[in-house]
């Protein structure tokens, strides 16, 4: 009875402000949409890559790559962990890299989830070349030290002003996180075999011009791809601040070699609006991929690389 006179009130407000009622339920599929169902319909996009120095060897190559996961405590956040360790597992990478912001930022129980869960679930990825991760802006918020014992017990190798060489099918290639946000620490540039590619990790994009341009691709995340993005307006979020930032996807700026991965996560909320979260998945050709060029000087699009995605 009481749920009865409540619907009829409901009703006669509706038929007496129709416009407000409705810009008020439209507003509440919008937020119902961007924060429970969008950041669930995760994009698994394909696209070939063509690092400077790729061996013929090592063609077809296929790397996952995982950024701003913001992983949440909460029922909501469960299912979506469980979707992103399904497609991943589904691509059957050779190698996976995360490229930070695995943690939600802020150290406390309530946004994050525990360290073990978070373990556990960085666990759970497997490939033949291993996991490799760097660390993004909100693991600097969490804890560095923290968020440095849960990879060393996942098994996640840090690169962290580091490199590593990997052997596959007989010949090297290196991986690398040059950036730090630990102040002071030191690490020996290694003397590259000059015919080895050198693939950097790194988590905001904007810094990758501060870097040699030895290095064969930067792969980078952080920006969200905006996160939320309004028809005509487009991007109305952008954590790269007032600098400017790159498009996503393969493009070459000049001597630069960049992806850049709209993530999966958001911050400091949530939600996602028209800009699906995205597992990335590489293949890394040694012949030349249809690029996207930039021109460095205008910054227009010169050309447009394949990327093709399925939205699961
Ligand atoms: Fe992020």
């Amino acid at each position: 009875m009481v749920y009865l006179n409540a619907m009829r009130h409901l009703l006669n407000i509706i038929k007496r402000y129709p416009w407000t009622s409705t810009a008020c339920g439209v507003m509440i599929l919008l937020f119902f949409w961007s924060f429970y169902v969008e950041p669930n319909l995760i994009e698994v996009i394909h696209c070939e890559v063509t690092p400077k120095r790729w061996q013929p060897e090592h063609d077809g190559l296929r790397m996952v790559v995982l950024s701003d996961m913001h992983l949440r405590a909460g029922w909501e956040d469960f299912f979506r962990r469980k979707r992103i360790a399904a497609r991943v597992a589904e691509q059957k990478p050779d190698i996976i890299v995360i490229l930070g912001d695995s943690v939600n930022g802020r150290g406390g129980i309530r946004d994050n989830i525990s360290d073990d869960e978070m373990t556990a679930f960085l666990a759970g990825f497997k490939a033949p070349l291993g996991v490799w991760g760097i660390f993004g802006n909100h693991e600097n918020a969490y804890g560095l030290e923290r968020a440095e014992a849960i990879y060393k017990r996942a098994g996640v190798h840090l690169l962290e002003r580091d490199f590593a060489r990997i052997e596959y099918k007989g010949r090297g290639f290196w991986l690398c996180g040059l950036f730090t946000y630990r102040v002071g620490q030191g690490s020996i540039v290694p003397k590259f075999p000059p015919d080895e590619a050198v693939i950097h990790l790194l988590h905001q994009a904007v810094l990758m011009t501060d870097f040699p341009t030895w290095i064969s691709l930067t792969v980078s995340g952080h920006s969200h791809g905006g996160q939320i993005v309004l028809p005509v307006i487009g991007t109305a979020y952008q954590p790269e601040g007032i600098r400017p930032t790159y498009p996503d996807g393969y493009s070459e700026l000049g001597d630069w070699h960049l992806y850049l991965t709209r993530g999966l996560g958001g911050s400091p909320f949530s939600a996602r609006f028209l800009c699906w979260p995205e597992i990335s998945v590489l293949t890394l050709r040694a012949d030349r991929a249809v690029v996207r060029q930039i021109d460095p000087v205008s910054g227009q699009i010169v050309a447009k690389s394949v990327r093709e995605g399925k939205r699961i």
